[in-house]
C-alpha cells in the first residue's frame, strides 16, 4: 500500500523511480554527462548529452568559455578555478532531486567588469553588473585580429583602422594561439591592452563593448591604469576571457547577457555571436 505523501512525491517527480540508487563516494567534482562512468554507459547508451561550440547549423557560435574546475583563474600565479559547484542534495542520497550550488569569484570564465571594479565610488554609487547597458552588450560588432607580436598598444591600435562608428569589437590575440584559457593555470604574460591602447581607444573610437581572449584586457604591467582608462566614463563594458578559437574575423552581431547581480562588480557572461 502506497502512502499518500509518497504518491504524490511519486506524482510530482516520477523520475526518481526510474534511477538507479548505487551510492557514489563523491558527489562532485564528477559533472554529470562529461564523463561516462561504466556503470551508466552500460545502461543508457543513449542518454549522452550533446555539447556543442556551434548551433543552427553553423548560425550561432558559442563565444563562452564552459566552466571547469581546471579554468585558468584570476588569483595571481598558477591558480585555476577548483571547486564551485556542490550537490548537497542528492538523488543519490535519497533527496527526491538533486539540487546544485554555485560559489564562483565573479571575475572567472568569461565575465564582464562592471565601473565599480576599479572604482571605488563607482562601486558605492551603485554602478555594478545590474546598470550595465544591455543595448551596448547586444548588436552588431567586429571580431578583429591582433597583431601577434605585441601588447595592444596605441601603436597597435592605430595599425587596426577599426572605422568611427563601430561600437562593438572583439580583440582576438595571440592569447588564442597560445590556448591560455585551456591552461590549467594563470599565466601573466597574457596579451592586453597597455595604458595608452586603453586611451587611443577611449579618444580615438566609438567602441564601447570592448571583448578581449584572456581574462583580462589589460595586460598584467598596466593593470589598473588600463582598466582606469577604460571604466572612468562609465560608458565602456569590458567582457573578458571570450572564446575565440576558429571564428573568421568579421562582422556579427554580438549577444552578451550577464547576471543581474545587484552589487556586484562583475559577472560571469554568456556570450554568442550569429551569423
Ligand atoms: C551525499 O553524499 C555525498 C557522498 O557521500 C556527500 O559528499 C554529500 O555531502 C551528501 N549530501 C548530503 C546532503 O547528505
Ligand atoms: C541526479 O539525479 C539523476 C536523476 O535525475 C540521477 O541519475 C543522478 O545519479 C543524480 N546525481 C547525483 C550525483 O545524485
Ligand atoms: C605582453 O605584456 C606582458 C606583460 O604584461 C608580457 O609578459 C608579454 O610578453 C607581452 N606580450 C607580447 C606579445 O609582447
Amino acid at each position: 500500500m502506497i502512502s499518500l505523501p509518497l504518491l504524490l512525491l511519486l506524482i510530482l517527480f516520477p523520475f526518481s523511480t526510474t534511477t538507479t540508487t548505487s551510492a557514489s563516494s563523491v558527489a562532485y567534482p564528477t559533472i554529470p554527462g562529461t564523463t561516462v562512468t561504466s556503470a551508466s554507459a552500460s545502461q543508457t547508451e543513449n542518454l549522452t548529452p550533446i555539447r556543442r561550440e556551434v548551433y543552427g547549423g553553423g548560425k550561432i557560435l558559442d563565444i563562452t568559455h564552459r566552466f571547469t574546475n581546471d579554468l585558468p583563474a584570476w588569483d595571481g600565479e598558477d591558480a585555476n578555478l577548483g571547486q564551485f559547484l556542490w550537490l548537497p542534495l542528492s538523488m543519490k542520497n535519497g533527496s527526491i532531486a538533486n539540487f546544485s550550488k554555485l560559489k564562483l569569484p565573479m571575475h572567472s570564465g568569461t565575465h564582464v567588469d562592471a565601473p565599480g571594479h576599479v572604482f571605488d565610488h563607482y562601486f558605492d554609487a551603485g554602478f555594478d553588473v545590474d546598470t550595465l547597458d544591455l543595448e551596448v552588450l547586444n548588436g552588431p560588432g567586429l571580431l578583429v585580429d591582433v597583431p601577434r607580436d605585441s601588447n595592444i598598444t596605441a601603436e597597435v591600435m592605430k595599425s587596426l583602422h577599426i572605422p568611427r562608428g563601430v561600437r562593438r569589437v572583439l580583440f582576438r590575440t595571440l592569447n588564442t594561439d597560445r590556448r591560455l584559457m585551456f591552461q590549467n593555470k594563470f599565466d601573466k604574460s597574457y596579451v592586453g591592452f597597455t595604458r595608452d591602447g586603453a586611451k587611443w581607444l577611449v579618444d580615438n573610437t566609438d567602441i564601447k563593448l570592448v571583448g578581449i581572449d584572456y581574462l583580462s584586457v589589460a595586460s598584467w604591467t598596466d593593470l589598473i591604469p588600463s582598466h582606469l582608462e577604460f571604466l572612468e566614463s562609465r560608458e565602456i563594458i569590458l567582457v573578458e576571457a571570450l572564446k575565440l578559437d576558429g571564428i573568421q574575423p568579421g562582422i556579427y552581431s554580438i549577444h552578451c547577457l550577464p547576471l543581474r547581480l545587484l552589487g556586484a562588480e562583475g559577472s560571469p557572461i554568456r556570450c554568442i555571436l550569429i551569423k
